[in-house]
């Protein structure tokens, strides 16, 4: 579970609004992989789906923005967005019905991947560079 903090502030108000669904979306599938639900790994399976959609947008938003500001993401923030997207479609798409550990540790790497992602690629190039 990850709670938002100042340390995730990009300072562009559409990037941590965005930032914050995803770390409520994280959450939010964690949680039902830990309740009693009746096909909480189906129902999972497709949240984790809707949460890599909405991770390609944020992506795309990322890039355009740093784009519409005359630079850049750099090559390991765009790197970065690519590799998520492959492993997490690497696992959904898999031919055999994925079981409940690789769920979990799907969502293990999801929101270690959040936390991490923000604050060395988001923050840096958003504040590093000082674009908002
Ligand atoms: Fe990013």
């Amino acid at each position: 579970m990850l709670e938002w903090e100042k340390k995730f502030e990009t300072g562009n108000e559409k990037i941590d609004e965005q930032n914050r669904c995803l770390i409520d979306l994280g959450n939010r599938i964690w949680e039902m992989l830990h309740s009693d639900e009746e096909n909480k790994l189906i129902k999972a399976k497709e949240e984790i789906k809707r949460l890599k959609l909405f991770c390609a947008r944020l992506f795309v938003y990322e890039e355009v923005h740093m784009y519409d500001c005359g630079t850049n993401l750099s090559k390991e923030h765009l790197e970065a967005h690519r590799t998520f997207l492959y492993k997490v479609d690497e696992l959904l798409e898999k031919p055999a019905d994925i079981t409940q550990e690789e769920l979990f540790n799907l969502m293990v790497f999801v929101i270690d991947w959040i936390n991490f992602h923000i604050v060395e690629s988001d923050v840096t190039d958003f504040i590093d560079q000082n674009l908002r």
